[in-house]
């Protein structure tokens, strides 16, 4: 293993749309919730050299000061790499020069800040505030301590959101200059806010078309599109989540993080007071190698540069195309094969989940 992906749940408040593992900040839960990270740490790290570290969340940068001093202690356990990328998620309104003077003392050389909009209509439906004005100061911050790569999430596709409301929407987010960009169409998640208040979520067509748009736009700007949700500028790629979608394995420490360890993928609980108690495992799998061969290709084809043939036969000993029938989709042109590498034609790219169940 050489990532280690650490899970923070808290945030200062519940957007209205996230279903991921988070509960309301509460100072005194912090440094129990940390008691317990560092146990699970102690009871599962080998000791190897990491060379990607992701802190994510909730909102790693809720914590105040004295908490985030132990967590990082608590992340010197780890052998880090000489050349390590290290990411922290960070929630524009708690950005301050102190934080960002810690983390960069502390090894953080990749910030993922969580935009997803400067729009009102879009910002009070998913009960997030912020303003353009203070995301520029802040990236100006950024910068000015030394960060060269900043990652910013975008949503687009919020109920009633036309096509022009989007465009302007990415242009004020592409105004602060990330080097990386994650954009994702608002899903509605049953438990959640907007799902239990019956939002539907937009017409499919309008979501393709604004993908398509999302994609043209980020690539005139110089990004790379090098997965189905992520764009780049050269060399600003995700060393960690690319990790992740080579079907590698990694560590994953926290409330409701998963992992891939010695061939086992694991699922932590999302329950707060088991956590708490040193009840960190949700569920294990063990996987066969046919479990492997699946999960490298439905992880593998997310990214544009698809597959490498050759290192899938270094990893199972078999050839991809005797395990998968992949005929009809790469007779179809909906898969291409080019030199070491096959991937889904970019022209598909929005339609994968078919071209993937038909292959499955
Ligand atoms: C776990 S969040 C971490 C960022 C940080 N907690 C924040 O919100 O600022 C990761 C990203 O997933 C995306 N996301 C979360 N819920 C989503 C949903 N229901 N539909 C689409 N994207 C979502 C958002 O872009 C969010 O920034
Ligand atoms: S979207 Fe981010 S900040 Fe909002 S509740 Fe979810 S994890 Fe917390």
């Amino acid at each position: 293993m050489e990532s280690v992906y650490i899970h923070i749940p808290f945030c200062k408040s519940i957007c209205s749309y996230c279903d991921f593992c988070k509960v309301l900040y509460h100072g005194p839960w912090v440094v129990q919730y940390l008691n317990a990270l560092l146990t699970e740490i102690k009871d599962k790290y080998d000791g190897e050299v990491i060379k990607t570290m992701y802190i994510g969340g909730g909102t790693p940068s809720s914590l105040d000061m004295k908490d985030l001093k132990y967590l990082f202690d608590i992340i010197g356990k780890f052998n880090l790499a000489d050349d390590l990328e290290f990411t922290f998620e960070c929630n524009l309104n708690d950005i301050t020069e102190e934080l960002l003077v810690f983390l960069k003392e502390h090894r953080v050389n990749r910030l993922s800040i969580g935009i997803e909009s400067f729009n009102p209509k879009k910002l009070e439906f998913m009960e997030r505030s912020h303003t353009f004005d203070d995301a520029v100061k802040k990236m100006k911050l950024m910068r000015k301590i030394g960060f060269d790569n900043i990652n910013v999430d975008f949503i687009y596709g919020i109920p009633k959101e036309s096509i022009r409301m989007m465009k302007k929407d990415l242009d004020m987010v592409l105004k602060l200059n990330p080097d990386h960009v994650s954009t994702y169409s608002l899903i509605v998640e049953d438990n959640t806010k907007i799902g239990i208040s019956g939002i539907v979520p937009i017409p499919e067509e309008l979501d393709a078309s604004m993908y398509e748009y999302v994609c043209e736009k980020l690539e005139i700007k110089n990004y790379e599109h090098y997965e189905v949700s992520n764009f780049a500028l050269k060399g600003k790629k995700s060393k960690h989540n690319l990790n992740y979608w080579d079907n590698n394995e990694y560590y994953g420490f926290g409330l409701g993080a998963s992992g891939y360890i010695h061939g086992v993928r694991y699922e932590n609980t999302r329950s707060l007071t088991k956590y708490l108690n040193g009840e960190f495992l949700l569920k294990e799998e063990v996987l066969s190698k046919e479990d492997k061969m699946y999960n490298e290709l439905m992880l593998g084809f997310r990214k544009m540069e698809g597959i490498n043939l050759k290192e899938f036969f270094r990893k199972y000993e078999v050839n991809m195309q005797e395990v998968f029938d992949l005929k009809e989709a790469l007779d179809e042109e909906e898969l291409i094969v080019d030199g070491e590498y096959i991937y889904i034609n970019p022209e598909y790219i929005y339609v994968m989940n078919e071209i993937l169940i038909k292959i499955l």
